[in-house]
């Protein structure tokens, strides 16, 4: 069949019907023109003419039929445009699909795929994006999706066929309003260990990394995908990734792109917004970039928060240039310290958590081993550097890679990734033994020296209250007893300002600690209102789980006494009898206690230590003109006030 002739005698047919087209099939007898869509059957996907943003060129192309901000994801034409509205889309005689553009013989594209025999094939697009050419018998004869675009949508494979050598990646488009092949590239490697990569060209820009059983190693949070299902199968028919829905109840349209600036990007639509969500875009940062710290180091933001540098060797290896290291360009990577003792007694593994495991292209990989197996497979050769688990899982890991040459594009996440092993000499490992236990210890040493800035701040306000009683040439001795406590003090009227109160005063002045007279309750203990000498108060009863002995309470009382001031509550007393330890508060009406110390919330973690208290003041006339230094313990802002 001459296409010419054919193109002829189909267009008076379309006239008749124009812009009303809309079957889900081209066929030999229904070809279609610019203005023409066809569409899927369950109206997800058109296919049809497009011209990209800024461009009055002509492609045909694949695009959501629901979402009103034109999105294409697949482009048949991508390199060779239409120069006006005369194209047609058609089934030529030889059964392929073709593109034609007006007064021309040859089709401008085709799907160029050898046609057992000719008269019967159609296309149809699929509620999948998918333009299959078929036959009679169903069995494809050439689908769009072994030839993706920028774009990879649900149940459309990325991969290798292994078979027939077809490898399906995608590449970027040129620019926003040139379709044609970019520079970017996403596609799956299968040297050594698969991993899915990212390219400018052929150069490496971000490695997705390897297969982890639930997602790609540079993309942990691909396990906690809801929605969408990630799967990778790799055998000897295919090594394809392909994304399809946990229930295909709920399809929610998802893509990934790549795009003509150099990202890759993971969208998923939002129906009551009208928008496409960007889930993730890579790479994000510098530990995301290849090779960003060279070999043998771990590109690790979170130990280097405070500083800028962000390349940590690994262990066991040094910079290898130790000048530009130092300058914070990690490029070259480290080396292996020139007097390590490897493979000698002795050595052993240093255990890297939350890692995307280095580059996989040179790995070896058994998966039948495990763990334990992998640690004496790697043992077992002198050359290996270090191994993981191929898969991770809930319950333990399964599979062993092993690496045997620099190992690159280590990087650590907050809480997700791998565990991964480096081998290390006898000298290293008990370094490391001795620094992986003291990091155990980091939470204790956090709290002590949290109580160190405690006791510090604590020591500074005793300085004060001495200079100022060395002033009033006034002394204060305390003397504390497990169950009573007695101040000695001279006549000084501020130290009168701490009687001791027993502890059947304090229950008759709260009504037998009626729950009438609670105030509130903190992590200490509760807070109640009471009436002593007629004066009202509030006091503050240490539960006895509250964990502070006595020596705490004869410092938080020596503190508090010694610090009677404007801004804060004033203590009026304490009790000390037997396991019963209160302090004594003048009352603020109005507003409980608690929520002076604590704000509104009660159940707000409490400091074991309950040290300070302050009055509601406005800060900003009071604490300015008065305070030496201020901070803060659980949003209880600590002033701590100067002589005046
Ligand atoms: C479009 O026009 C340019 C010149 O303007 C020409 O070189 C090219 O061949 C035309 N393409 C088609 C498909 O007609
Ligand atoms: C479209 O462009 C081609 C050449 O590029 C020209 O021959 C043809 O007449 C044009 N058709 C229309 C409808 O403009
Ligand atoms: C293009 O084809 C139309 C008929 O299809 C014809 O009238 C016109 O002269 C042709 N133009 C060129 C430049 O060949
Ligand atoms: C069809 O494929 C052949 C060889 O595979 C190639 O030479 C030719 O340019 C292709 N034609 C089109 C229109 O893509
Ligand atoms: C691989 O390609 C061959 C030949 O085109 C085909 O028969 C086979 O079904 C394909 N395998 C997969 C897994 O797509
Ligand atoms: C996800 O896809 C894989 C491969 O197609 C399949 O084996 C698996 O059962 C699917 N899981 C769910 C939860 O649908
Ligand atoms: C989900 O939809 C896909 C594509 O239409 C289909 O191949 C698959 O069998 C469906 N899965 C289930 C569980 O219905
Ligand atoms: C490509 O993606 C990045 C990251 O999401 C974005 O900042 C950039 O604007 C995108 N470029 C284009 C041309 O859309
Ligand atoms: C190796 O050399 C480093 C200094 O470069 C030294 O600190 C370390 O003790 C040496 N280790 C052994 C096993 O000699
Ligand atoms: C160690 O592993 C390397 C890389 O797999 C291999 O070439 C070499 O033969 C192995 N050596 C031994 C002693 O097994």
């Amino acid at each position: 069949m001459n296409p010419k002739w054919f193109l002829i005698k189909t267009l008076p047919f379309f006239f008749l019907f124009q812009f009303s087209f809309s079957s889900d099939s081209i066929t030999p007898q229904s070809s279609i023109k610019d203005g023409d869509v066809v569409i899927s059957t369950g109206k997800t996907f058109a296919l049809g003419f497009f011209s990209p943003t800024n461009s009055k060129l002509r492609y045909v192309g694949v695009w959501y039929y629901q979402v009103p901000e034109q999105t294409v994801v697949w482009v048949a034409n991508r390199e060779s445009p239409i120069n006006n509205t005369s194209g047609v889309l058609s089934i030529d005689s030889g059964g392929n699909l073709v593109l034609h553009g007006q007064n021309q013989t040859d089709p401008v594209w085709s799907s160029n795929t050898s046609v057992p025999h000719s008269t019967s094939s159609f296309a149809r697009l699929y509620d999948s994006g998918n333009l299959v050419l078929l036959q009679d018998d169903d069995s494809p004869l050439w689908q769009s999706f072994d030839y993706p675009t920028n774009n990879l949508v649900p149940f459309m494979p990325l991969g290798l066929n292994q078979s027939s050598g077809l490898n399906r990646f995608l590449t970027s488009w040129k620019s926003e309003s040139d379709p044609g092949v970019g520079d970017y590239s996403l596609r799956i490697d299968p040297s050594g260990f698969p991993q899915l990569i990212f390219y400018r060209g052929s150069v490496i820009i971000w490695r997705a990394g390897s297969w982890t059983g639930l997602g790609w190693s540079g993309m942990p949070e691909m396990s906690q995908d809801t929605i969408f299902n990630n799967s990778f199968v790799n055998n000897d028919e295919e090594i394809t990734f392909r994304v399809t829905y946990m229930n295909n109840a709920s399809m929610v349209l998802g893509r990934v792109a790549v795009n003509e600036t150099g990202f890759m990007q993971r969208y998923a639509w939002n129906p009551q917004e009208q928008r496409w969500i960007l889930a993730r875009s890579a790479p994000a940062e510098d530990c995301d970039k290849y090779r960003f710290c060279g070999p043998n180091s771990n590109c690790n933001k979170i130990q280097s928060y405070s500083q800028q540098f962000q390349c940590y060797c690994l262990p066991g290896f040094e910079p290898k240039s130790p000048q530009n290291w130092n300058l914070q360009d990690g490029s070259d990577g480290c080396i292996q310290k020139p007097n390590a003792s490897i493979c000698q007694s002795g050595e052993g593994f240093v255990m890297l958590e939350h890692v995307k495991v280095p580059d996989t292209a040179a790995a070896s990989v058994d998966m039948s081993l495990g763990l334990k197996q992998c640690e004496e497979k790697c043992l077992g050769n002198c050359s290996c550097r270090g191994y993981a688990n191929a898969y991770s899982g809930n319950n333990g890991g399964t599979g062993c890679l092993t690496w045997y040459g620099d190992m690159v594009d280590i990087r650590t996440f907050t809480d997700a990734g791998q565990d991964f092993y480096v081998r290390v000499d006898a000298a290293d490992l008990a370094r490391y033994r001795k620094k992986g236990s003291l990091n155990k210890k980091l939470l204790v040493a956090i709290v002590i020296v949290s109580f160190a800035v405690l006791f510090s701040m604590a020591a500074s306000a005793f300085w004060f209250s001495r200079k100022i009683r060395r002033v009033r040439k006034s002394s204060l001795s305390l003397s504390l007893t497990a169950n009573s406590m007695h101040f000695e003090e001279s006549l000084d009227e501020r130290n009168a300002e701490l009687p001791l109160f027993d502890f059947g005063t304090i229950a008759e002045a709260t009504n037998n600690f009626s729950t009438d007279n609670k105030l509130g309750q903190g992590g200490f203990g509760l807070v109640y209102k009471g009436s002593l000498k007629g004066k009202a108060v509030a006091i503050k009863r240490l539960s006895k789980s509250s964990g502070q002995g006595i020596e705490e309470f004869k410092n938080e009382i020596t503190l508090i006494a010694k610090l009677q001031h404007r801004n804060l509550v004033r203590v009026l007393g304490c009790c000390v009898e037997k396991e019963e330890k209160m302090l004594i508060y003048e009352y603020l009406p109005n507003k409980s206690l608690d929520s002076f110390i604590f704000g509104k919330e009660t159940s707000l973690p409490t400091p074991k230590q309950p040290a300070f208290i302050i009055r509601k003041t406005n800060q900003a006339d009071e604490t300015g003109s008065t305070s030496e230094g201020t901070a803060s313990i659980n949003e209880v802002t600590i002033t701590i006030p100067q002589g005046r």
